[in-house]
């Protein structure tokens, strides 16, 4: 019996686990089947005739008479019941008899302990080449994506925003697809559901019963209340917000903005909060989405670290969403923003399409020009100082006044207005330094800008102070009302510093009394192209693809795909709380996994306004055989590592970076269905078949086991080669025409690749077996890349990226 502190299967010693954990939330999975197997797979979209809701009554009630008959009254609450895609519950006790009697009783199949989860444009359409050539071919920007929603699980949305005005909508969905509704409550009307945003729900219960909760900072609606940059306004404007509103932030134009799919629906879950969230209210989040009727799940999250248990495979989330892809929903979820470490991925499942992070072509540089002819870069979007003057330089702390409460390092973070001396201050820019206050006190840059601007001041350089170190300053890229830069070098910290005490000429005690050190600020919110990129971002979380807590390594390749992540103008919420920062803008430049999972959203959007029928799984193999492993430049994809760029490898990027044109009209497609999963979780080392049958309701076939790498995929991991292996692929063509392809190989160092056949012809719509041999030429005891191109007669090109681990190369 596998056990472990994050799936609790039912045996004793798991008892000793979630006591030393004082675990008080579980989720409960039971036997009986959910409302979602009333329909068959061919009658997707949904059935809502009365026999479902029926049902679905039935089954909530019954878990109360089966909790009321098994337990007493108030040792309990119940949370949730889940009716659609499972059959289960979240209950929160007090005392472990509780779960003592729930484990022995009929009708239990698992029982998980709750676990707590993380959160994990303008430019970038024109950047993967949407509005070129992939809105034309869908009936212009307005109506790209039209008919599709997506379901963002995430942390609320404002509705009020421009992005999801309701302007590009003629008419409303059909009730027959999408049976949302929006949940009305505090700052969120029922007027804000109006044909963009058609859906909006929360989901706190599990928040409230661990005590996370705040109800003054965490709206009990589905309005959106944080701001730690990972939420819907942000995700989902860039998947599907409207077509062309302006980006105005401090009355500066930065451009326009559009989503991905300006034509798709928005149906918003929350289920993250200020602090994050937890699993059993995003497993609730998801029941309801696929309940109501989305088309695809985006997830900018994931738990916090890699669950334990014998697979990560298994755990109630991964299981949940297995259920929403054979319900025909595209799961995309961030790949996490643990990089650039090796395993770092918090997105496991091959029936997930997990999205890396790149840098973009358009970065924004802020730079300083000192009078002595020197110059350093930096980063704000700030407007210049004025004219082409150069100002006088004073340290923050020699132009106020000395206090005897508050010390010299506190004087230098200018969080202090009432401190400066106003006729030292004025018309000069005053140096801050970023100290610990910043990290660790309530010192904030925005503040700094407002004190710059209260005491007149020409503008603001915030230096690091070198015996604190570079902190960067983290995660956003500031917008700024004054002129100002962060010196976010440690180096460039010093120089300014020497070059302002050697200008500054002292009292013999010490006082500053002539300001001699000059500079200007060049305009810092003006973006530079460049054409090395995409790149992969330091921060994306990378392969290989772990199965459980001991990181040991599975048959799978993640991430999937990469799309642009870093500095991403997306709509933003006025009336965030958490992040300080950027309290108060309309539009925000972030970074994350998070920024870029949204991106992959909008554009499998797109892909199904296109290809209406097609299942998740062709969806993801349309966008990874298609992935570009170039840059602008030609040159092969780089990823930046700790300190230095290296060219990139499926670990890093998945296939490569997203290319919608190419995705949208593959060829060929590598299917996969609900049963090919479930052969898959059968043949995953140390999982046994009654797990499994716990886990997904039925048991692994009686046939001779496969291996993980024989699930269909456009992609082939192989993390434990002894001798030689037998790899299955088969190619279905959704090219339109009868094609010829020729195989070829890039063989990755130590194995020896071959494909058969290595020509052959596919008729439209038929299906072709590929017979892939790997075979270990020597134990490179390291992971080696290829790549099987299957090059076609009408100008489709499939890449299939080959990743291979040889233990050794004996046994064949
Ligand atoms: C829903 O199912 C019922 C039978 O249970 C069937 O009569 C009806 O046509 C179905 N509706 C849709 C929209 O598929
Ligand atoms: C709840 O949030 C409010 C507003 O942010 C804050 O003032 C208060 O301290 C918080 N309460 C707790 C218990 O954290
Ligand atoms: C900055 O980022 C680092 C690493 O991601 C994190 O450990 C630290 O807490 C962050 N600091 C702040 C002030 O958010
Ligand atoms: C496609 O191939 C099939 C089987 O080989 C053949 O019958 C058919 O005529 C071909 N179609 C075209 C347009 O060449
Ligand atoms: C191939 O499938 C498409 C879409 O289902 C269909 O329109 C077309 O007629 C099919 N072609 C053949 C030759 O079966």
């Amino acid at each position: 019996m596998p056990s472990g502190t994050f799936i609790l299967f039912i045996s004793s010693i798991i008892i000793s686990d979630y006591l030393a954990l004082e675990a008080k939330v579980f989720m409960v999975l039971m036997d009986e089947e959910p409302t979602i197997s009333l329909q068959t797979e061919q009658s997707y979209p949904r059935n809502s005739t009365d026999d479902v809701v029926v049902y679905k009554e039935r089954i909530s009630n019954g878990h109360d008479i089966f909790l009321e008959s098994l337990l007493h009254r108030d040792s309990y609450t119940k949370l949730y019941s889940y009716t659609h895609l499972i059959s289960g519950f979240t209950i929160h006790v007090e005392s472990e008899e509780v779960l003592n009697a729930l484990q022995n009783a009929k009708g239990v199949r698992a029982i998980y302990e709750d676990v707590k989860m993380k959160k994990l444009t303008t430019h970038t359409p024109e950047f993967l080449g949407i509005p070129a050539q992939v809105w034309p071919t869908l009936g212009g920007a307005d109506n790209s994506g039209e008919g599709v929603v997506i379901g963002f699980i995430d942390t609320g949305i404002n509705p009020v925003h421009p992005s999801f005005s309701s302007r590009s909508f003629r008419g409303t969905l059909s009730r027959g697809k999408f049976k949302g509704m929006c949940a009305a409550g505090e700052r969120f009307p029922m007027a804000a559901c109006n044909g963009k945003i058609v859906g909006a729900h929360y989901f706190a219960q599990a928040a409230i019963a661990h005590g996370d909760f705040n109800s003054s900072r965490d709206y009990a609606s589905p309005f959106d209340a944080d701001g730690h940059g990972r939420q819907v306004v942000h995700t989902a404007s860039t998947a599907a917000g409207n077509h062309r509103v302006p980006v105005i932030v401090n009355g500066f134009n930065y451009g326009y903005a559009s989503g991905m799919a300006p034509g798709a629906r928005i149906a918003v879950y929350k289920a993250l909060h200020t602090f994050g969230g937890y699993m059993s209210d995003v497993v609730a989040a998801i029941d309801q989405a696929v309940e109501d009727g989305v088309d695809i799940i985006s997830l900018s999250m994931g738990p916090s670290t890699i669950p334990s248990g014998p697979t990560a495979f298994l755990n109630l989330l991964e299981v949940e969403l297995l259920f929403a892809v054979k319900a025909g929903v595209f799961v995309v979820q961030a790949a996490g923003n643990g990089g650039p470490h090796s395993t770092s991925m918090l997105s496991f499942s091959p029936w997930i399409t997990s999205i890396a992070a790149s840098v973009t072509d358009r970065t924004y540089i802020n730079t300083i020009q000192l009078g002595n002819g020197k110059s350093f870069s930096g980063s704000g979007l700030a407007p210049p100082t004025a004219g082409i003057m150069h100002y006088p330089i004073a340290a923050a702390a020699d132009a106020s006044l000395r206090s005897t409460t508050i010390g010299i390092a506190s004087l230098e973070s200018c969080q202090h207005p009432e401190l400066f001396i106003p006729s030292l201050a004025r018309g000069k820019l005053i140096i801050c330094t970023y100290s610990f206050d910043f990290e660790y006190e309530a010192a904030t840059v925005t503040t700094v800008a407002d004190n710059i601007k209260k005491i007149g001041a020409a503008g603001f350089i915030l230096r690091m102070d070198p015996d604190v170190g570079s902190t960067p300053v983290n995660g956003t890229t500031m917008t700024l009302q004054v002129p100002g830069i962060i010196l976010n070098n440690v180096q460039a910290s010093m120089a300014l510093w020497e070059y302002y005490n050697s200008n500054t000429i002292r009292s013999r005690s010490g006082q500053a009394v002539i300001f001699n050190a000059r500079a200007r600020l060049l305009d810092g919110r003006q973006a530079i192209y460049t054409d090395q990129a995409p790149m992969v971002a330091s921060y994306s979380s990378r392969g290989p693809d772990v199965d459980n807590a001991l990181l040991q390594t599975a048959d799978v390749l993640k991430p999937n795909v990469m799309a642009p992540g870093s500095s991403i103008w997306a709509a933003w919420s006025l009336n965030s709380e958490g992040d300080q920062l950027i309290k108060g803008q309309n539009f925000a430049l972030l970074t994350g996994t998070s920024m870029a999972t949204p991106h992959v959203a909008g554009i499998a959007a797109l892909i199904k306004h296109k290809h209406p029928k097609w299942n998740p799984a062709a969806i993801t193999s349309a966008m990874m055989s298609s992935a570009d492993v170039t840059d602008h430049s030609g040159s092969p994809i780089l990823a930046q590592s700790t300190d230095e760029l290296v060219q990139a490898t499926p670990f890093d990027f998945g296939a490569g970076f997203i290319n919608p044109a190419r995705a949208i009209d593959p060829g060929l497609i590598f299917n996969a269905y609900f049963q090919d999963y479930v052969q898959f979780l059968c043949a995953v080392p140390g999982v046994d078949d009654e797990s499994i049958r716990q886990a997904v309701g039925i048991g692994c076939p009686t046939t001779r086991k496969i291996w993980c790498s024989d699930l269909n995929t456009a992609s082939i991991t192989v993390s434990n080669l002894v001798g030689s292996r037998k790899v299955i692929r088969q190619v279905t063509n959704v090219g339109g025409k009868n094609e010829t392809y020729r195989v070829t190989v890039k063989q990755p160092s130590g194995v020896k690749v071959t494909v058969m056949p290595q020509v052959f012809k596919i008729q439209e719509n038929g299906s072709r077996r590929l017979k892939i041999v790997l075979k270990a030429m020597e134990a490179t005891r390291a992971y080696s890349f290829g790549e099987m191109l299957l090059q076609g007669s009408n100008k489709h090109a499939i890449k299939v990226p080959i990743a291979v681990y040889v233990s050794t190369s004996i046994g064949f």
